[in-house]
C-alpha cells in the first residue's frame, strides 16, 4: 500500500500504516487464513512490486481501469470514487473544470488516474497545465500550502479528509465514477476467488459498518 491516501492508508500521530485498506485486509486475510504483512510502497511502485513478487495484494484505494486490468487481475469493487480539485482556503482562484486549470500549477501523486486524466486533457486539447507528479499525496498537499502549487487533484473520498486535516477546501468535483478494487498477479486465481469470497462476506456485515464509522465518523 501507498500510505498517503486517509481514510484508506495513512500514517497515525504513533506511525502506524492504518485505514479503511488495511483494517479490510487484515479481516480478508483472516477470513482466508492468511498471515498478513503491509508493505508501504509509493504508489507508482504498487503493479511493479506486485509482478515482482514483492507483494501479493494491491489495497491502495486503487481505481480498476482496463488498463491496468491488462497486467493485474482485481477483484470486485468495494469504493466508489470521483476527482476532486483542491486549492487553498484562501484562494482567490475557483477551478471547476480541467478547463479552468489551463496554465496553473496542478499537483498529482504519479500512476494515478488523477495523473493520467490530466495528461489524457493536455494531449487532447493541446492546452497546457503545469502539473506535478509527487511521490505521495501528502508531499503534493503540502506544496498547496505552501503556495508552490495553485491546485491539487486527488480521489473524492480523500479529498474531504484532506479538507478535515488541511488549510483547503474542494472547488469542485469532477465526475469520473471511478471504483476500487484489490489486485492481485493475473495468475493467482486461487487468492482472487478467495479474496472475492471473504470480500461479498464483509461488505454485508457490521464489521464492514463499524470501520466505516471508525474512520468517517
Ligand atoms: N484511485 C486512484 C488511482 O487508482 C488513486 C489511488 C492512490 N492511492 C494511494 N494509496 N495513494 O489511481
Amino acid at each position: 500500500t501507498s500510505p498517503d491516501f486517509p481514510p484508506f492508508e495513512y500514517i497515525d500521530n504513533k506511525g502506524n500504516i492504518v485505514g479503511i485498506d488495511i483494517d479490510m485486509m487484515k479481516i480478508l486475510s483472516n477470513k482466508i487464513g492468511c498471515d498478513m504483512e503491509i508493505v508501504s510502497i509509493d504508489f507508482n511502485g504498487l503493479i511493479p512490486a506486485l509482478i515482482n513478487n514483492q507483494i501479493d495484494v494491491i489495497a491502495s484505494g486503487m481505481t480498476i481501469t482496463e488498463e491496468r486490468a491488462k497486467v493485474v487481475a482485481f477483484t470486485k469493487p468495494y469504493w466508489s470514487a470521483d476527482q476532486a480539485i483542491i486549492i487553498r482556503k484562501d484562494a482567490n482562484i475557483n477551478p471547476q473544470s480541467l478547463n479552468d486549470l489551463v496554465n496553473l500549477r496542478v499537483g498529482v501523486q504519479s500512476g494515478t488516474t488523477a495523473e493520467q486524466m490530466i495528461s489524457e486533457f493536455v494531449n487532447s486539447t493541446g492546452k497546457n497545465i503545469n502539473m506535478v507528479s509527487y511521490q505521495s499525496y501528502v508531499l503534493a498537499i503540502q506544496d498547496l500550502l505552501a503556495g508552490r502549487l495553485d491546485a491539487v487533484v486527488v480521489d473524492s473520498p480523500v479529498a474531504n479528509m484532506f479538507v478535515k486535516q488541511y488549510n483547503v477546501k474542494i472547488s469542485n468535483i469532477i465526475t469520473t465514477n471511478e471504483s476500487y478494487g484489490l489486485a492481485v498477479r493475473k495468475d493467482n486465481t486461487e487468492l482472487l476467488n478467495k479474496l472475492n469470497k471473504a470480500l461479498d462476506e464483509l461488505l454485508n456485515s457490521d464489521e464492514w459498518q463499524q470501520i466505516l464509522r471508525k474512520y468517517l465518523g
